[in-house]
C-alpha cells in the first residue's frame, strides 16, 4: 500500500525526485500497463501542486483514446492534430500552454482549466499516447516540469508499452 508524503512547500526539484522514487517502485512492483498507468497519473495528481487534471490519452487509430487519469470525466476521442493532446502527437513534442483560452482549437474539458501541459509518450520511432496536465492557475507549468516529466516518460515510456498489457 502506498503512503504518500505531503509535498506542500517543497521545492521542485525535491518533489520530482519523490514522484520518481514513487513511479519506480509502480514498475518494481507491476507489469501490468493499466495499472501502472492508472497509479502513475494517481501518483502526478498527489505529489503536483496545482493541477486539477492528469491522465494518459492512448494512440488508436488516426485518434487518441482517453486512457487512466485523475480528475473530471474527460473528453473520450481526441483526433490526431485537434486540441493541444493531438498537437502533441502530430508534432511528437511536449507542449506548454500558459494560457488554455489563448491556444487555438483547445479542447476545454474542464472549464476550470487555465494551463496545460501535454507530452507525447515516445520509445523507438513509436508514439504511445501522450501525458497531460492541467492547471486551473495560468501560467502553472515552467521548463522544469516540462524537462523533469520529459526525463519520466523518456525512461518509463519503452518498460510501459513493451509486449502487451496482459
Ligand atoms: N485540453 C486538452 C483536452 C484534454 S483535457 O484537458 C483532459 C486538449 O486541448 O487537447
Amino acid at each position: 500500500m502506498y503512503r504518500i508524503k505531503s509535498t506542500e512547500g517543497w521545492e521542485p526539484e525535491k518533489v520530482y525526485a519523490y514522484i520518481k522514487e514513487l513511479i519506480m517502485s509502480q514498475l518494481l512492483e507491476e507489469d501490468d500497463r493499466i495499472a501502472n498507468l492508472s497509479n502513475i497519473s494517481a501518483i502526478l495528481y498527489t505529489c503536483l501542486r496545482d493541477v486539477n487534471w492528469v491522465g494518459f490519452y492512448l494512440s488508436g487509430r488516426e485518434q487518441l483514446i482517453l486512457g487512466p487519469f485523475q480528475g473530471l470525466p474527460a473528453c473520450n476521442r481526441i483526433r490526431v492534430g485537434e486540441g493541444v493532446c493531438g498537437d502533441a502527437i502530430a508534432k511528437r513534442c511536449s507542449i506548454l500552454v500558459d494560457d488554455v483560452e489563448s491556444y487555438p482549437g483547445h479542447i476545454a474539458c474542464d472549464s476550470a482549466s487555465k494551463s496545460e501541459l501535454v507530452l507525447p509518450l515516445i520509445a523507438g520511432d513509436q508514439v504511445f499516447g501522450v501525458l497531460d496536465l492541467d492547471s486551473p492557475i495560468p501560467a502553472r507549468f515552467d521548463e522544469i516540469d516540462r524537462l523533469e516529466l520529459e526525463e519520466i516518460l523518456f525512461h518509463i515510456t519503452p518498460h510501459l508499452f513493451s509486449g502487451s498489457s496482459e
